[in-house]
């Protein structure tokens, strides 16, 4: 159920953007912005805008904009409805609570109560008389009781009902232990309890909820993990096991690892800013919520074939970022947990110091792949490292790891910068032909391969930019677009919300971007706010409405009909509104 648009405006209303993000961001104010450090990505000089009289924020380096509710989505990385729950406690306004919703977060709150209660239960047992062989795994694992604490480490006996008959008694349904994922419903209809004769390690949300759990084996068994599986409350391409602890380091980075059992054990070590994600590999949301926290993370995965393809992965995702990332290279152990146990802090501490910048880690990847005994893989090799060294910004750089690479493979340093030049040019002359294309995309976007997004006529994607910025300025201007309907734009995007302006304005309702938000996808919203930056001509915008219908009229008619609204969606649109086909 939607949250009523008439709540939104007042939420809006009663938020001021410039005091809300100055929370997060140190603002200065510079004629009629504020500016300040993007909180989205790295940076030294201020590209982050955000202007009180249109209520948004705009990041001219990253290209991320929207309003109040969308900064809080984006850095708290929470959804739209709990943003504007954020924002509703805020601003001292109670939520409205639609049947649905109202049901919806009692829910939740039942399995956070329920997964806490579960928890608790858990570290009980592992604490009593009974749970011996749990406390002496722990222990032959290197856990001191202190560290057992901190996480809240339990038990489940190994028994089919013990969380259901102690959580029922407590009051809790067999259906929520079902919806919280911690009972099994087999094909008989019974449940038993999903943990059983397992270490239990409970993964906590950054508000400190209990979300879920993981469950360990204490031999040799299978499977070694069992895991809670995703929820309404758990989701665990969205969550990181202990950055609620790692979110209060004063490290000044986030260590990236595998498993349970490494973070654990790297907190024990004093390494408080260790986290890792669950039984998943990393996803495009963890990076984010890392480089929100953190200019810099320490991937510091297993050393086998699986932790190094993992690692190469991870560092795609966290380079996009624009986060600083090292790769940390765990020798002679198998994994952090046991680098430690072996080697000590001290000497973790010094793998940290000296881990590779992604760099050499690149390199390495690459003379790994090759036999280098063998004369053609040896200069397969070469050209390769040439590719990956032809593309490092400084010239210092090339020169460096060009020469190293050239001794380790006995080349001469000679060769090998021929190489990397050659390498260069082909790059060059690639990347003017790109630079071509981009010059005439109008603005830069994260994801250009979104079709929703993708200019297919630059003239006319251009002009329907300028009118829907006039329409979110001024609505008014309605009056001016007669003849111009959702169909003629060649930008999909542009011809839904010229339909969302003009439904609105004829019912009276209020326009801006920040109403818009709940139809848009983030994507969407980044890209309108940054149209919105575009200055806007304060005289004759009656004019500029008319030029602008006029180039999209006529690029039309060029490129035959080529509309970029979908034309099956737009009937069963207008069918649902009863509207009648334009003439
Ligand atoms: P220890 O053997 O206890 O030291 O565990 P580890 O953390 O070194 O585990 P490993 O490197 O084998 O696996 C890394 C992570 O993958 C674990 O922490 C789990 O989150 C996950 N994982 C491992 N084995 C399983 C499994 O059998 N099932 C599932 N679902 N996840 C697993
Ligand atoms: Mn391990």
């Amino acid at each position: 159920m939607p949250i009523p648009e008439s709540f939104l405006e007042e939420l809006n209303a009663r938020t001021d953007i410039v005091d809300l993000i100055s929370g997060y961001v140190s603002l200065t104010k510079k004629g009629n912005r504020y500016w300040g450090l993007c909180p989205f990505h790295s940076e030294k000089t201020p590209s982050f805008s955000v202007a009180p009289d249109k209520q948004m924020y705009y990041c001219f380096g990253c290209h991320k904009g929207g309003g109040a509710i969308q900064f809080v989505m984006e850095t708290e990385s929470v959804s739209f409805p709990e943003a504007v729950a954020i924002l509703a406690q805020r601003a001292g306004l109670p939520m409205p609570e639609t049947q649905g919703q109202g049901d919806n977060r009692k829910k939740r709150e039942r399995l956070y109560q329920l997964n806490k209660a579960a928890a608790r239960w858990y570290h009980q047992n592992l604490l009593s008389p009974q749970a011996r062989v749990a406390q002496e795994y722990f222990t032959r694992r290197g856990l001191s009781k202190r560290t057992i604490t901190n996480f809240g480490l339990g038990y489940s006996f190994n028994q089919w009902d013990g969380l259901i008959k102690a959580m029922s008694e407590q009051g809790y349904e067999k259906q929520e232990l079902l919806d919280a994922g911690l009972v099994v419903k087999n094909e008989k209809g019974h449940i038993y309890d999903r943990f059983r004769g397992r270490v239990m390690f409970p993964i906590i949300d950054l508000r400190g909820n209990v979300i879920g759990f993981g469950g360990r084996v204490l031999d040799d068994s299978t499977p070694k993990y069992l895991n809670s599986p995703d929820t309404i409350i758990y989701n665990k391409s969205k969550n990181l096991f202990a950055l609620n602890l790692a979110k209060k380091s004063k490290r000044g980075m986030i260590i990236l690892t595998e498993g349970y059992m490494d973070t654990i054990a790297l907190h024990q070590a004093g390494f408080d800013c260790a986290v890792a994600s669950l039984g998943t590999s990393l996803t495009p949301d963890h990076a984010r919520m890392i480089a929100q926290r953190t200019q810099e993370v320490v991937i510091s995965y297993d050393s086998d074939a699986a932790g190094v393809n993992a690692a190469q992965r991870a560092i795609q995702l966290l380079n996009k970022t624009g986060i600083r990332v090292r790769v940390l290279k765990v020798t002679g152990a198998k994994d952090p947990d046991e680098f430690i146990k072996k080697y000590g802090a001290a000497a973790f501490q010094k793998l940290i110091d000296g881990s590779e910048n992604h760099v050499e880690f690149r390199l390495l990847q690459v003379k790994n792949k090759y036999d280098l005994s063998e004369d053609d893989q040896r200069v397969a090799c070469i050209q390769e490292l040439a590719q990956v060294i032809a593309r490092l910004p400084g010239a210092a750089e090339r020169e460096v790891y060009g020469t190293r690479m050239a001794k380790e493979l006995e080349i001469t340093p000679d060769t090998m910068l021929r190489e990397v030049q050659r390498c260069q040019k082909r790059q060059l002359r690639w990347e003017e032909k790109q630079q071509a294309r981009k010059v005439l995309q109008p603005v830069q976007m994260n994801q250009p391969e979104n079709r929703a997004l993708r200019y297919e006529n630059m003239r006319s994607g251009k002009a329907e930019e300028g009118i829907i910025a006039l329409l979110l300025n001024d609505p008014g201007l309605l009056a001016n677009t007669k003849g111009l309907s959702p169909e003629d734009f060649s930008v999909p995007l542009f011809g839904r919300v010229y339909q969302m302006i003009w439904e609105r304005w004829s019912e009276e309702r209020p326009v801006s971007l920040n109403v818009l938000g709940p139809e848009l996808t983030g994507e969407e919203m980044n890209h309108l706010a940054s149209i919105l930056q575009n200055p806007l001509s304060q005289t004759n915008r009656e004019r500029a409405m008319e030029d602008y219908i006029n180039i999209i009229q006529t690029e039309r008619l060029k490129g035959g009909n080529q509309a970029g609204v979908d034309d099956a969606a737009l009937m069963a649109y207008r069918d649902k509104k009863g509207m009648e086909e334009p003439t």
